[in-house]
């Protein structure tokens, strides 16, 4: 008989979550104006609301917090660090930074000014927000098959390159200081972009004289699938995948809480020296000295370890096999989810879920609702709510996806854990059409308003 699959890790320390009853959640979501991120996380059974920062850490990473060292200069564990990013990512220059969007502010300072453009793949919410804060202008350049759910394609996160041309002829070299192309695009649904996409696409910017960079967040699931799904991958090792990712652009930028499996981190890279010195300037004043960055030395030691661990193919197999597994069990109970399923997170089709209520009544956001009451699991709404409004007439932006993320942080849970999320969605896509009415706003802040809006039953 054929050995069934099994992790290639065992748990060593268990931290006791609490369950509660669907009374108690109703009174909960209630008292958090039905936007999940007001929940305590005592109130949350499962929480799969992200899986950044929420990774459980290795036995190595641990030793690494011990044994950091916290120099305020010169710190032996950013140099282990710096290290690893040569040797793995084959990047020479590199800055700390607290977090993801911490880079995408000291890389933004110095590259962007007001009108500018910035092309890319489905650019993340903190991504677009950095460039709409400096009033510069994120084009998104995404294949049209991203947007269909139903669309089998293996790699949603491409960029379609015609579309990319056509914006790089449409302005001045001077107004687009980047191509920003987002390994795997979180907002397509944690879909890879294959090894050719990103080949073709640097080739494209090199005829412009165009920087490419990576939003590197999930660099080493991208790999995965290139190396899974691309003819002549098959072979290769992660290791040899991303490095040939990474020899295609100019530099990147990393919230090291996804694929460094750390609880916080991140980082900005570059080619060039003279555009890390320049980016310097912005890292001192905004994260701390160059070689730490906001972080502490022992955060830079466990980020460090996480690289070496996440780009091996035994932990993305077991990481990517489980988000399957949980598509797999959503799809048995005919609820309708992105195909094909993501690295990090199974996307449930908000507008296939509830055909009954408009898309201008939150539906994703209903539907993050419902789930969260019905089982105490979290996700999150990547919908309306998230696309914002239009920086120019105010109006809310109608995304063509309208989604409830369920991101599965690396190495926490089980799947018996994903057996009882499916089941809990399961039920709650039975009684879907008892659910007559979706969502209103009745506070919301200027920018990036999905954190903080409070909304109310229609
Ligand atoms: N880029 C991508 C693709 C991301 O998914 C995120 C964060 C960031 C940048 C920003 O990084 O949070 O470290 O500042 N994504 C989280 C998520 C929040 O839940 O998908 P950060």
């Amino acid at each position: 008989m054929k050995l069934p699959y099994a992790e290639p890790y065992r748990i060593k320390t268990v931290e006791m979550i609490r369950r509660s009853t669907p009374e108690e959640r109703k009174t909960w979501i209630r008292e958090a104006k039905y936007n999940l991120f007001n929940l305590k996380s005592d109130a949350v059974f499962i929480d799969l609301l992200t899986d950044s920062g929420t990774n459980a850490m290795s036995d190595k990473q641990w030793a690494e917090i011990m044994t950091g060292d916290e120099s305020y200069a010169g710190a032996r564990s950013y140099f282990k660090l710096k290290e690893r990013v040569e040797e793995i990512l084959g990047i020479p220059y590199f800055l700390p930074t607290h977090q993801g969007r911490a880079a995408e502010n000291v890389l933004f300072s110095a590259l962007l000014k007001e009108g500018d453009i910035v092309p890319g793949n489905a650019h993340f919410d903190t991504t677009k927000g950095h460039i709409e804060f400096r009033k510069a202008k994120a084009v998104d350049c995404t294949i049209d098959e991203a947007f269909d759910t139903t669309v089998s394609h293996p790699f949603k996160g491409n960029i379609d390159l015609d579309k990319l041309e056509k914006v790089l002829k449409s302005y001045d070299r001077e107004q687009i200081p980047l191509v920003i192309l987002t390994v795997t695009c979180n907002s397509a649904g944690g879909q890879p972009v294959s090894m050719k996409n990103i080949r073709d696409t640097a080739a494209l910017c090199r005829r412009y004289n165009i920087p490419l960079f990576f939003d590197a967040a999930r660099f080493a699931e991208n790999a995965y699938f290139i190396k899974v799904r691309e003819e002549g991958y098959n072979k290769k090792t992660i290791k040899e995948i991303v490095r040939e990712m990474f020899s295609h652009v100019d530099g990147f930028t990393m919230s090291a809480k996804k694929d460094a499996i750390a609880n916080i981190g991140g980082m900005v890279g570059f080619r060039d020296e003279e555009l890390k010195k320049k980016v310097s300037v912005f890292s001192i004043m905004f994260e701390g000295y160059l070689t730490y960055g906001g972080l502490a030395g022992r955060d830079l030691g466990a980020l460090a370890q996480g690289l070496d661990e996440s780009t091996e193919f035994d932990y993305l197999e077991s990481r990517i096999g489980q988000v399957a597994y949980l598509g797999e069990q959503c799809k048995k109970r005919g609820v309708p989810v992105q195909e094909p399923f993501g690295g990090h997170a199974i996307f449930v089709d908000a507008k296939r879920f509830f055909p009954h209520i408009p898309q201008t009544e939150y539906i994703a956001q209903l539907l993050a609702v419902e789930l969260y009451i019905e089982g105490g699991v979290r996700g999150v709404e990547i919908g309306t709510l998230l696309a914002d409004r239009d920086p120019e007439t105010g109006k809310d932006r109608y995304p063509k996806l309208e989604l409830l993320r369920l991101a599965i942080p690396r190495r926490v849970y089980t799947n018996n854990h994903m057996d009882y999320t499916a089941t809990a969605l399961g039920n709650v896509f039975e009684r879907r059409e008892s659910i007559k009415k979706g969502l209103k706003i009745v506070n919301q802040a200027p920018i990036l308003r999905h954190f903080t809006v409070e909304l109310e039953r229609l």
